[in-house]
C-alpha cells in the first residue's frame, strides 16, 4: 500500500506544553521504517506549518484558545491530505487532538467516512460546554457540525454523520459534554463495555455498524492507552486499554481491510520516559497496517 505521513506539531489546542514535539518522536520512533519492513511504500510529506503557542495571543475569553491558529493549521492539514489519491493511506501525525477537525475531513475526500475514535476522552465539547476552552476537547463536536460556525465549516460544510461514530476506551466525559453525546447518538463503548464485553467483540460490533461504509478513519489518542503503558499524554487517566487490547483491536481492524486513513494524536516527548509513547504508538499503527505475530 502507499501511505503518506503528515506531520502537524499543533500544540494550541491543549492545556500542557510538548505535544509539539509529537511528529518528531514518532519518526525517532521509527514509524516510516517500521511501515516499510511490512512491504508499504512510505513517503513524508514533511510538516504543516503551526505557529508556536509563545507567539500568539490565546484570546481566553473566547472560549476557544487560539482558534485562529488552529482553523489556519486545520484547513492547511485538511487540504493536503484531501489532495493525495484515493488509494493513499495517509497517516496524520500530532500534534494535540484538535488537528483532527481538519485531519478526518480531508481524509475523507469529501465521501462518507466512518469514525473509529480511540480515547480516554469523547472530545465532544462544543465552546458552550467545555470546561476548559481547549479546542483539543471539541474535534468530534465541530465535525458533525456543532459549535463554532468557522471551526465547524472546515473543508466547507462537509460534516459527519453522528451515527457513523464510534468511540473506545472512553472513561472521561465532562458533566455537559456527555448530555451531547448522548443527544447526538454517538456509539461510545466506555472502558466499563471493554471490561465486560471484550474488545474483539467491540471490534465486531463496530465493523458491522460501519464496515460497510466508503472509507473508515482511526483516530488514535495515545491517552487511550493505559499511563502505565503510554506515560507521555498531557491528560492521562488511569484505567485505560491494555497493550494487548489496543493491539488486538488494531489487529481486527487491519484485517477487516476497510480502514483508509489514521490519525496519531497527543504523544508528549516532555511528559514521557525514553520516548517510549511513540515507541508503542509506531506499533500501534504497524498492527493496523497489516502487521502479524505469525
Ligand atoms: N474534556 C477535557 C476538555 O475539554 C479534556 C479533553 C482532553 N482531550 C484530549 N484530546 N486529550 O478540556
Ligand atoms: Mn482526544
Ligand atoms: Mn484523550
Ligand atoms: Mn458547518
Amino acid at each position: 500500500m502507499d501511505i503518506a505521513l503528515l506531520g502537524i506539531p499543533m500544540d494550541l489546542g491543549a492545556g500542557r506544553r510538548g505535544v509539539d514535539m509529537g511528529p518528531s518522536a514518532l519518526r525517532n520512533a521509527r514509524l516510516s521504517r517500521t511501515l516499510r519492513d511490512i512491504g508499504h511504500r512510505v513517503s513524508d510529506l514533511g510538516d504543516v506549518p503551526v505557529p508556536l503557542p509563545e507567539t500568539r495571543d490565546k484570546h481566553e475569553e473566547s472560549g476557544l484558545i487560539f482558534l485562529e491558529p488552529i482553523l489556519q493549521a486545520c484547513t492547511a492539514a485538511g487540504q493536503q491530505l484531501a489532495m493525495l489519491g484515493e488509494e493513499v493511506f495517509p497517516i496524520s501525525m500530532g500534534g494535540d487532538h484538535s488537528i483532527s477537525v481538519g485531519t478526518v475531513t480531508g481524509a475523507a475526500r469529501s465521501q462518507r467516512s466512518g469514525l473509529i475514535w480511540v480515547d480516554a476522552h469523547t472530545d465532544f465539547n462544543t465552546p458552550a460546554s467545555s470546561p476548559s476552552g481547549n479546542i483539543h476537547g471539541m474535534p468530534v463536536a465541530h465535525l458533525v457540525g456543532l459549535g463554532d460556525a468557522q471551526l465547524n465549516s472546515i473543508g466547507g460544510g462537509w460534516h459527519m454523520r453522528p451515527e457513523d461514530i464510534v468511540m473506545i476506551g472512553i472513561r472521561s466525559v465532562d458533566r455537559r459534554e456527555r448530555d451531547l453525546v448522548r443527544e447526538q447518538g454517538i456509539t461510545v463503548y466506555t472502558m466499563k463495555e471493554v471490561d465486560q464485553l471484550g474488545i474483539s467483540r467491540i471490534a465486531e460490533e463496530t465493523l458491522e455498524r460501519l464496515g460497510s461504509l466508503p472509507r473508515l478513519h482511526v483516530s488514535f489518542d495515545a491517552d487511550a492507552l493505559d499511563p502505565s503503558l503510554a506515560p507521555g499524554v498531557g491528560t492521562p487517566v488511569p484505567g485505560g486499554l491494555t497493550y494487548r487490547e489496543a493491539h488486538l483491536l488494531m489487529e481486527l481492524l487491519s484485517e477487516s481491510g476497510r480502514v483508509t486513513s489514521m490519525d496519531i494524536v497527543e504523544v508528549n516527548p516532555a511528559l514521557d520516559h525514553q520516548n517510549q509513547t511513540a515507541h508503542v504508538m509506531v506499533g500501534m499503527a504497524a498492527s493496523l497496517l497489516g502487521k502479524r505475530i505469525l
